[in-house]
């Protein structure tokens, strides 16, 4: 039986059945007690855990290093950047999903939660990459995906094999269609990828079927979580990765997990909302409460895996945008579920004091208040790059503030200013209180890839948008590690896949034969960002993401909040933090710092501890889109 789109074609065969392969005890079917007395364990003693403050780097696999020369990222490639890493100086990495999958949304469609796409490498390159990882005092997170698997996974071809009714199926959302004969959608519901969330199947006997829901692609089914089975497998899953020194998971899309029983019709969104933006107005899954009550049941699971286990400290970080609601947030980052949820809404302003200021300061206040920790970024593998975000027209205007990360203006891009404000932005979202999570190429600044070939697109938005959104793939694009063409700029070694080792480094500078092409085109020119060109350059985006990292470590004491000093400059940004100070200068002409003392005396004594203008260190002046930090003692 058959799903009625087709799915593009898969290279290579997928092995799915029966692929769950935890050891002995993954229960297949029943029950286990959710609302459960909970275990006599306490909650981690958060204010001391590595995660409060650490910074995670997040690695997009298939674009970090490509160690075997296919063209593609892998875990043996990650094990080669890890230097890279440990001189940049982060605490922990994150992994983009790696597990098996036919890769219609690169891993968040996932085929097998137990086991590592061959693609990417097996499990003993994991365990290595763990071990090498853990050697240099970094540790290792996962990306767990609840909400859906990919149309691939063994449960969901059951369910396709399966009767409408059938246990198979209650894994999933199977409805009869509306309509005389079904042939209408069960409900009315928008995909966060376009088009309806709904796709109809064909029966065992040939005959037009039942629908199944999914909230992004149909390739990406979305579980039912009042199904017992699917809360015992990711159970298993998390414990699973944890055996293999996992120390985490970032948790996808959460918001959606979760849906009104019904399933009703979602109210008519409002006037002139976006074509992306409809599904984020449907009451009846986002936000929708019932997820709580697992996210707390994982809580309890670590809880006991981390007293079982001592030494282990686990963190979960929630992937939940909850734009002007950082009450919302609330409802994730809390001792009884996640560790962590980013706070998405600094990512999502626009480059203006006002905004700024508003996004930090009621997020900063009301997870403070509640005892919970901030967790910020600036880039992630699903939004513009921040380079070319600051660098548009309208980055600076109101009207350019979408707060949805999938939805881009085409306004004109000024790199070089985009890259001066990037500088500034990374000093200040670092000099917050709470922890900060990178992702790759940011630290090379690396800009959006804007022209791409609309051929090497392949990110389902695009195609579920018949291209009207360009979608992601622009910040996914390769990470250049040498000046070499000839190697994809560093990224694949210098071998045909033919005569390449596992152990090949990403840096290797031997000529031919020429590489395969990477799986998306990097730009040319891309060897100009790369690390072995920024590696020894003091005024470069790498030496500035070495020193504010570094900085952060040495002057900043983690415990102190954010004191806001009245600004008396419109164009300035300033707050304490213990002893430092932080000024952002957003416009573009240069301020004198004595003409912000009014309001912050101290600074008028303060040393200049950072600043993010390359070459700038006279302690009276502030230049235009500069990031400042002042040591009052
Ligand atoms: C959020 C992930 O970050 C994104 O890349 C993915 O496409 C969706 N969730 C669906 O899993
Ligand atoms: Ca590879």
């Amino acid at each position: 039986m058959t799903a009625s789109p087709t799915s593009p074609a898969v290279a290579g065969s997928l092995s799915v059945a029966g692929s769950f392969s935890v050891a002995g005890s993954f229960p297949l079917a029943g029950s286990f007690p959710l609302a459960g007395s909970r275990a006599t364990v306490p909650p981690t003693a958060t204010a001391s855990a590595w995660w409060r403050d650490a910074v995670v780097y997040q690695v997009y696999i298939r674009s970090f290093v490509d160690a075997n020369g296919d063209g593609i990222g892998d875990l043996a490639g990650i094990i080669t950047g890890l230097d890279h890493l440990e001189a940049l100086g982060v605490d922990a990495i994150w992994l983009t999903p790696c597990y098996p999958s036919p890769q219609l949304d690169h891993g968040y469609d996932v085929a097998d939660y137990f086991a590592v796409d061959p693609v990417y490498g097996d499990l003993a390159t994991f365990d290595r990459l763990v071990a090498e990882a853990r050697r240099r005092s970094i540790r290792v997170l996962m990306d767990v995906v609840p909400n859906h698997c990919s149309s691939e996974h063994a449960w969901f071809r059951a369910a396709l094999d399966a009767a409408p009714g059938s246990p198979e199926r209650a894994r999933f959302y199977f409805r009869d269609g509306r309509g005389r004969l079904g042939e209408l959608p069960p409900n009315n519901w928008r995909s966060v990828f376009g088009g309806s969330t709904w796709t109809r199947v064909t029966e065992a006997d040939g005959s037009p079927g039942q629908w199944y829901l999914h909230t992004f692609s149909p390739w990406q089914p979305d579980f039912d979580w009042s199904c017992p089975d699917v809360v015992a497998m990711f159970r298993s899953m998390l414990t699973f990765w944890f055996d293999r020194g996992v120390e985490g998971f970032r948790a996808d899309a959460v918001a959606v997990v979760g849906k009104a029983p019904e399933l009703p019709d979602a109210p008519p969104v409002p006037e002139g909302t976006a074509e992306n933006d409809a599904w984020a107005h449907n009451p009846y899954t986002v936000f929708w409460p019932t997820a709580h009550d697992h996210w707390r049941d994982w809580r309890r699971l670590i809880d006991d895996y981390e007293a079982a286990n001592p030494g282990r400290e686990i963190v979960t970080v929630s992937e939940a945008y909850t734009p002007d609601r950082p009450d919302l947030l609330l409802r994730f980052v809390n001792p009884e579920q996640f560790h962590q949820s980013f706070c998405f809404d600094l990512m999502l302003a626009p480059w203006r004091v006002d905004t700024l200021r508003a996004t930090i300061e009621p997020v900063e206040a009301t997870l403070s208040a509640a005892g919970a920790p901030l967790t910020w970024t600036m880039n992630n593998h699903d939004t513009q790059r921040a380079v070319t975000r600051y660098g548009r027209s309208d980055a600076a205007e109101l009207s350019s503030w979408t707060k949805n990360n999938l939805v881009y203006t085409g306004t004109p891009v000024d790199l070089a200013l985009g890259t001066v404000r990037a500088r500034a932005a990374i000093a200040l979202v670092a000099a917050l209180p709470g922890s900060l999570y990178l992702f790759q190429g940011e630290e090379l600044g690396l800009p959006e890839v804007l022209d791409l070939p609309l051929g090497a697109r392949q990110d389902p938005i695009f195609f579920r948008t018949d291209g009207r959104e360009p979608g992601r793939d622009g910040c996914r694009v390769p990470l250049p590690w040498s000046a070499d063409p000839t190697t994809s700029y560093g990224f694949s070694p210098a071998t045909s896949p033919a005569t390449s080792t596992a152990t090949s480094t990403a840096t290797s500078t031997a000529t031919s034969p020429a590489t395969v092409s990477p799986w998306m085109p990097q730009p040319g020119g891309w060897g100009n960002y790369s690390v072995e060109q920024q590696h020894d350059a003091p005024e470069s985006m790498l030496a500035l993401y070495r020193s504010v990292l570094s900085a952060r470590r040495a002057c900043l004491d983690p415990d102190a909040g954010l004191e806001w000093p009245t600004s008396t400059h419109p164009d300035v940004l300033m707050f304490h933090r213990g002893d430092v100070t932080v000024v952002v200068n957003v416009g573009a002409d240069e301020v004198m710092i004595a003409d912000v003392c009014a309001s912050a005396p101290r600074l008028a004594s303060s040393r200049l501890l950072l600043s993010s203008s390359a070459g700038h260190d006279d302690p009276t002046r502030l230049p235009g889109n500069t990031c400042c930090w002042f040591a009052s003692s």
